[in-house]
């Protein structure tokens, strides 16, 4: 009898070419649909059917005839795809990667944060969990923060969670105040100003792009400013020739793709904070996709009243940022 340890000392052996292969057909068997992060590896990004931000992949959760999603980002993404379609089975290659932004906004703590504010309402990032979407009154991404808050009423208060880079540089870009939860990525919060200058200075001819989860003092400095997908569209239309990229550098992939004659230089990682890579978008490997395909596991589950708290804000924010 084959045991589920065999599998996976089979499935360790085989070539990348022969798992992409083994992948296409499981999608097919299963009528799937792959979605994946910009910040997976490349080869999740290859065998992906949409490879998008956070936004993005709302939208494909929202709109696609497949009978089952399998989600190559971090908990909160496939989540959100589970709300949206609690018919589908929705499959995740490491249910472990969980986003630390979305895990640092604890459901009692917002709860109370909110209670303090009792006149505001809560415009929440999409990086949050579900207990804080059902918390709140908008979800947003980066893509669309800025879109929906100006069509808040001037006078209203809004609490805006859970990352307060974001957060910063929507208040400062609106001119409107906002009462900010202090939690940040990991990730972007740990570029810093000091290494950003050198390496404009190193790069004289490279444009600094960044996403707005950086600090304010990287942001400064950058040419542009936008979600993944505004700065990969944007380095597809400016005519600048190389860019330094101040994001997850898994982006980098798509963006040599779309401008093979292009030079992308990640941003340095500032050596006292190391940690400009997402370990947890890197969790999702080709072995562990093809696995959950194959074992219809680990599937992800939302308690059915949870799920349709939550679905109240993702759905004004799709909504709103139709
Ligand atoms: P976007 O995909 O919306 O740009 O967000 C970046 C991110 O950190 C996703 O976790
Ligand atoms: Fe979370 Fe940051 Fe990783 Fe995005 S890049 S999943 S915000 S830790």
């Amino acid at each position: 009898m084959t045991t589920p340890s065999d599998i996976q000392a089979e499935v360790a052996n085989l070539s990348t070419e022969e798992l992409i292969v083994r992948v296409q057909a499981l999608k097919k068997e299963l009528n799937a649909i792959i979605l994946a992060h910009y910040y997976t590896l490349p080869e999740i990004q290859q065998v992906a059917d949409i490879v998008g931000d956070s936004l993005a992949l709302a939208r494909a959760a929202e709109k696609n005839t497949a009978d089952v999603i399998v989600f190559a980002g971090v908990y909160f993404m496939a989540e959100t795809a589970k709300i949206i379609n609690p018919d589908k089975l929705v499959l995740m290659p490491d249910p472990g990667a969980g986003c630390p932004l979305a895990d640092s906004c604890a459901e009692e703590e917002f709860r109370a944060f909110r209670a303090g504010h009792p006149d505001a309402i809560a415009i929440t990032y999409i990086n949050s969990t579900a207990a804080i979407k059902a918390l709140s009154d908008i979800t947003c991404t980066s893509s669309n923060a800025e879109h929906i808050i100006r069509q808040i009423p001037p006078e209203q208060k809004i609490i805006f969670g859970p990352d307060r880079n974001l957060g910063a540089y929507l208040v400062k870009k609106l001119n409107r105040e906002m009462i900010l939860w202090q939690g940040f990525c990991y990730v972007h919060d740990a570029f810093s100003e000091a290494y950003m200058i050198q390496a404009c200075a190193m790069y004289p001819g490279a444009e600094l792009i960044a996403h707005p989860e950086c600090r304010e003092e990287v942001l400064r400095h950058a040419a542009f400013v936008g979600s993944t997908a505004a700065l990969l569209d944007y380095t597809v239309k400016s005519p600048s020739q190389s860019y330094i990229v101040a994001t997850e550098p898994g982006i980098i992939y798509e963006m040599e793709r779309r401008s093979p004659g292009k030079t992308f230089i990640p941003a340095p990682k500032d050596p006292s904070n190391p940690r400009s890579v997402c370990k947890q978008m890197k969790q999702n490997t080709l072995d562990k996709l093809y696995l959950a395909m194959l074992n219809r596991s680990p599937e992800i589950t939302v308690d059915a009243t949870l799920r349709e708290e939550a679905l109240k804000s993702i759905r004004k924010m799709l909504e709103m940022s139709a």
